[in-house]
């Protein structure tokens, strides 16, 4: 063993791509892991052939000598001072997204990051789906011109829906708001989309399905073929009743985005969609882009004359467009000395500044405008650690 992987938050998620990171290479080891959740640890425990250790506490992973690189895939609450504790422990870092959930938790480990001479890589799955790096890839090669106005969604399904409604994510002290947990990737293809970043924002959203009052609808939909209630199927751990009134997160919600290039944008998400999709359309001064990731379609039309749609479909069988094996790919082979990932502080502060904007202007019901907020965090997104260019 190479490169010794602690991982702390052992979940769905930090469970799967520890996984796949670990199987790219006999090389790369999960050490040691740290949750809270007994059921959690076991589980993972479980996953892996050489039993990982289990420490009492996320200081103890960190400081831990055979652990090289830390993996967070905790409540999006603790990402910024388990990272923090990671990097000043001398430790490489992946991160899941959201970076934080609030701008002073994400400045100041900006700041550890500067400190450090370690690398730091986010989570935006998405970036490494072919879906969106072929749809990138021709407006970066000019094939629509100048991106001029686009708008993007993401609906769920309503078990997806349940489940995020049900579990750790339906309160905001835990996870931040719905926009910034679920759509922070969204914000952070829009950023990379444009090479741009939002100047003004506006939010309009509410709680109008995930109430106590809709709660007949679990038994009007009925149950699946092995019996489980209806917005009761996604796999995870199990939680709550997602009709419950403690909540106090949003369940669907449209804004307006307007970028420093000038492009404008509609976001829009809805947690208990008949027809889920992740979809942009996209309008240049040269042309047009239509993708949905769920069907795996992209769709592409210059203007003029007798112009025909050209497909770019990629139909990766999963939610994530394939993005999570590439991402372990990328990942491993960073751990093993060999590049860096393609995102990780700067897009991961500038995803989460554009989500805590859209929220605010969400909660004040007024239009954000960003330019003091990039202005204070400029010296941030200069870079730090290793990545620093
Ligand atoms: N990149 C992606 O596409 C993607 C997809 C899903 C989830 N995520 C992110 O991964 C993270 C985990 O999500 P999940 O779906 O695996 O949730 P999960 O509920 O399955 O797992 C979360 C785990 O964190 C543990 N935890 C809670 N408090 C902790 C603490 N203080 N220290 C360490 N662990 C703690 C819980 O016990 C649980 O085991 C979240 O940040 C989420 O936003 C990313």
């Amino acid at each position: 063993m190479d490169v010794g992987i602690g991982l702390i938050g052992c979940g769905v998620m930090g469970r799967v791509l520890a996984k796949l990171v670990s199987n790219r290479d006999p090389r790369l080891a999960v050490v040691a892991l740290y949750d809270p959740d007994p059921r959690s640890v076991e589980a993972t425990r479980a996953t892996f052939d050489d039993v990982p250790r289990v420490h009492r506490s996320h200081q103890a992973l960190a400081q831990d000598p055979e652990v090289d690189w830390v993996m967070i895939a905790s409540w999006n609450c603790f990402h910024a001072e388990q990272a923090i504790a990671a990097l000043d422990a001398g430790k490489h870092v992946f991160c899941q997204k959201p970076l934080a959930t609030r701008l002073e938790d994400a400045l100041a480990l900006g700041e550890a990051w500067q400190r450090s001479d370690r690398h730091f890589v986010i989570g935006f799955t998405l970036r490494f789906a072919e879906h969106y790096r072929r749809i990138h890839e021709r407006i970066r090669s000019g094939a629509i011109g100048r991106l001029v106005s686009f708008e993007q969604n993401e609906t769920l399904e309503f078990n997806h829906g349940g489940y995020i409604m049900g579990d750790w994510r339906r309160l905001r002290h835990q996870a931040g708001t719905f926009l910034l947990e679920k759509c922070c990737h969204d914000l952070d293809l829009a950023h990379w989309m444009t090479g741009s970043r939002p100047r003004r924002v506006a939010s309009f959203g509410g709680l109008d399905v995930f109430t106590p009052q809709n709660e007949s609808l679990i038994e009007k939909i009925g149950r699946d073929e092995n019996g489980r209630d209806a917005y009761r199927t996604w796999p995870g751990l199990v939680g709550e009743n997602p009709f419950t009134a403690d909540k106090d997160i949003l369940d669907n919600q449209v804004a307006l985005l307007e970028f420093e290039s000038g492009a404008r944008a509609t976001f829009h998400t809805n947690c208990n969609a008949g027809i889920p999709e992740r979809r942009m359309l996209l309008n240049g001064t040269e042309g047009a882009i239509r993708a949905d990731l769920v069907a795996g379609t992209i769709e592409l039309r210059r203007i003029g004359f007798g112009t025909e749609n050209e497909r770019l479909d990629d139909t990766s069988p999963d939610l994530h467009g394939g993005g999570d094996l590439v991402l372990a790919e990328e990942l491993a082979a960073c751990m093993l000395g060999h590049g860096v990932p393609a995102v990780g502080f700067a897009e991961g502060l500038a995803s989460t500044v554009s989500c805590l904007a859209l929220d605010q202007a969400q909660d004040e019901g007024r239009v954000v405008d960003l330019a003091p907020i990039w202005q204070r965090v400029e010296g941030a997104l200069e870079g730090g650690g290793v990545d620093r260019s």
